[in-house]
């Protein structure tokens, strides 16, 4: 054998080193951090700023496999008036969604906020009575959930339902539907699309054990009675004045081991405004552990930011004085937040 081929040989025989082996290459976008660590990085999204924006919908489509629609699926927005749909929107996400290999949350079916005023006008005159209100969840579920049959990955079918001190939330189903609610509406979306995966999404569940007890228990009945559900969906609304919740991932683990499919639904990171280097280093500190908790599940398959540019958030319109929670800042440049996220490996 010639020397070039048996040194060629030599090498191809060598075993990797092993940081070859434990640390793949540095992957060059979210996508293939995603792909490279075996789960979805998502985010949600502004349909006004993907018809109207270039520049947002090629880093939104670059960059992330799964989305959710910020306000476009809810119910004000798909039937403002009773019986008239509007679905451009909800549509317009899931065709941008097929184009570009990004799998897609729907948010959400049962809820206490965006409402349309028809409803929740008609309950509290009472020209919808309870038998009527049970009626029309149904329908609003069955409508929408089959309309997307096989385009959703996962929905968010029950938003927010636990209160803060672990009470179950008070809103119209709850009043006038009782906690049977909540069992009815994933058996109604089990039907309309068998192979959706069925979530219970909400706030605050990283941390309140008050709020996580109660979410527990109830998730524990409603499997013992055959209920179809098979997600937890942390929102993760975190805010840098706050300690970062050090329990999360063991939150997660115990929601995995009822046997839930686990995911990061609406992770975001406020900070009280000015910005700084060291609040921009603590962002990229909070967005590196959440995503580093959530691979430590091997449940947790979706990591989904609430938005990607401090262009487009919730945050300042919420919180006075708060604000810079993404990953982008306004111009889409990446922040320390996103490099962090970069670095992060399965261990
Ligand atoms: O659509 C109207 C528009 O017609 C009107 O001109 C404009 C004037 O204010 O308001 C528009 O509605 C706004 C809507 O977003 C759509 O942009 C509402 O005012 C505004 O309150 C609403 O906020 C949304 C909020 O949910 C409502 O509760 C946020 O964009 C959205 O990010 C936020 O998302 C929630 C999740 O669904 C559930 N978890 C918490 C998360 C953050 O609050």
């Amino acid at each position: 054998m010639k020397p070039l081929i048996i040194a060629m040989a030599l090498v191809l025989a060598a075993p990797l080193p092993a940081n070859a082996q434990t640390h793949p290459r540095t992957p060059r976008d979210l996508r293939q951090l995603a792909q490279q660590n075996g789960i979805r990085i998502g985010s949600a999204v502004d349909l006004t700023a993907l018809r109207e924006e270039a520049d947002y919908r090629k880093v939104l489509n670059r960059e992330f496999s799964h989305v959710t629609g910020e306000n476009a699926m809810k119910w004000e927005s798909v039937e403002p008036e009773r019986g008239t749909y509007t679905w451009e929107d909800a549509d317009a996400l899931v065709a941008n969604a097929r184009r570009h290999d990004q799998k897609v949350r729907g948010h959400t079916l049962v809820w206490h906020n965006q409402l349309p005023a028809w409803l929740t006008t008609g309950v509290e005159q009472g020209t919808i009575d309870d038998a009527q209100l049970r009626d029309i969840l149904r329908d609003h579920i069955t409508t929408e959930v089959r309309r997307y049959r096989g385009k959703i990955r996962a929905w968010d079918v029950v938003n927010e339902i636990v209160d803060d001190d672990g009470a179950m939330r008070q809103s119209i189903w709850l009043t006038h539907l009782g906690p049977g609610y909540v069992a009815d509406a994933f058996r109604w979306a089990h039907r309309a699309d068998p192979h959706a995966k069925l979530y219970l999404n909400d706030y605050n569940l990283e941390w309140n054990s008050a709020k996580i007890e109660t979410t527990y228990n109830l998730i524990k009945d409603l499997k013992a009675q055959g209920v179809p559900i098979h997600g937890i969906g942390f929102q993760g609304h975190l805010g840098i004045q706050y300690d970062y919740p050090a329990d999360w991932a063991n939150v997660m683990r115990r929601f995995a081991d009822l046997g839930l499919e686990v995911a990061v639904t609406e992770l975001d990171v406020r900070m009280v405004l000015p910005v700084t280097p060291e609040k921009l280093a603590t962002q990229a500190d909070y967005y590196r552990r959440a995503l580093t908790d959530c691979l430590s599940v091997s449940a947790c398959r979706e990591f989904t930011v609430w938005g990607f540019t401090d262009r487009h958030s919730w945050v300042p319109g919420w919180f006075d004085g708060e604000g810079a929670a993404c990953l982008l800042d306004e111009n889409l440049a990446p922040k320390p937040a996103y490099q962090a996220l970069l670095a992060v490996r399965r261990s």
